[in-house]
């Protein structure tokens, strides 16, 4: 167990994520207590993962603790106003669960989901994210996280070779983190979609990070179909395979936060018909840095 700064961080893998214990939250966002919130900003980018576990906020204290870190990230989903919470601007629900009109309360899927960045079909990505559970089955699905810095850190020095300067289209797909992915897009409509860099510096911590496509068959720029799909699936399996990853079942009153940009996120799916409940809330990220030629040789 460590104490950085006023926060004492218990880290829950040897390679990412952090329990942050004897914390109230709601405390600290009422009384407006930067030294715990700036503790935990460099809590966050030296652990990626933050857990505070038994809190109890409202949706506008978890409006404010987002808003502390940055500008917060609109959210809101065409034609489900369902998804949101009366008078709260960007808190998101996702759910499964069917209200009594019958819409889902928030994306109504209970799917599991293959790693994946948020935003990543966005030209800008989230920043950090945030998760409150509200309500889970008496069994909660997992959610895993993967240490981006770390796959890109040992990938075989021909692939980081191979890889640099490359930028991928990440086309926009329906439902398109949900496992098993569903069949590819025509190849025009992959093409469309903004081009980010595979390999992206960390904004803040200037660390190289692996902007891992979310399905085998986004197109690499300049590169043929074939060699796009044998290049992605090759590092989509070195992510997949490594051990750099740490996964929670998010109970009740559990708050994570997360770097969007540093971590890769999925989920189990679980049973359709057991409810569950979690405000989503983000902020703005920045256009994916390139890890140039020029930042490699620095
Ligand atoms: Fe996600």
């Amino acid at each position: 167990m460590g104490r950085a700064s006023s926060l004492t961080l218990q880290p829950a893998s040897p390679h990412i994520g952090a329990d942050v214990l004897d914390i109230d939250m709601a405390e600290a966002i009422e009384k407006n207590d930067t030294a715990v919130l700036d503790a935990i900003r460099n809590a966050i980018e030296e652990h990626i993962v933050l857990r505070f576990r038994k809190q109890t906020l409202k949706p506008e204290q978890v409006e404010q603790l987002g808003r502390y870190f940055g500008p917060l990230l609109s959210l809101k989903r065409k034609n489900n106003d369902a998804a949101h919470i009366e008078g709260i601007e960007y808190l998101k629900i996702i759910s499964n669960v069917q209200q009594n009109d019958g819409r889902p309360l928030g994306d109504g899927s209970s799917a599991p989901q293959d790693w994946h960045t948020d935003g990543a079909a966005k030209p800008i990505p989230a920043g950090y994210t945030y998760f409150y559970a509200r309500k889970v089955p008496a069994v909660p699905p997992k959610t895993y996280w993967m240490n981006a810095y770390l796959i890109y850190e040992n990938l075989p020095a021909e692939m980081k070779e191979k890889i640099a300067g490359l930028r991928v289209i990440h086309h926009e797909y329906p439902a398109g983190n949900e496992f098993p992915l569903s069949p590819s897009k025509p190849l025009e409509e992959r093409l469309v979609g903004p081009q980010h860099p595979l390999v992206r510096l960390h904004p803040t911590t200037g660390r190289p990070i692996l902007f891992l496509p979310h399905r085998d068959d986004m197109l690499v720029v300049g590169m043929s179909e074939d060699e796009s799909f044998s290049l992605i699936s090759q590092l989509r399996r070195h992510a997949a395979e490594s051990p750099y990853w740490w996964s929670a079942a998010m109970e009740v009153d559990d708050l994570v936060i997360w770097d969007n940009r540093s971590a890769l996120h999925k989920r189990d799916g679980w049973e359709q018909s057991l409810e569950r409940i979690i405000w989503h809330l983000a902020n703005e990220g920045e256009p994916p840095i390139p890890h140039s030629a020029a930042s490699r040789a620095a």
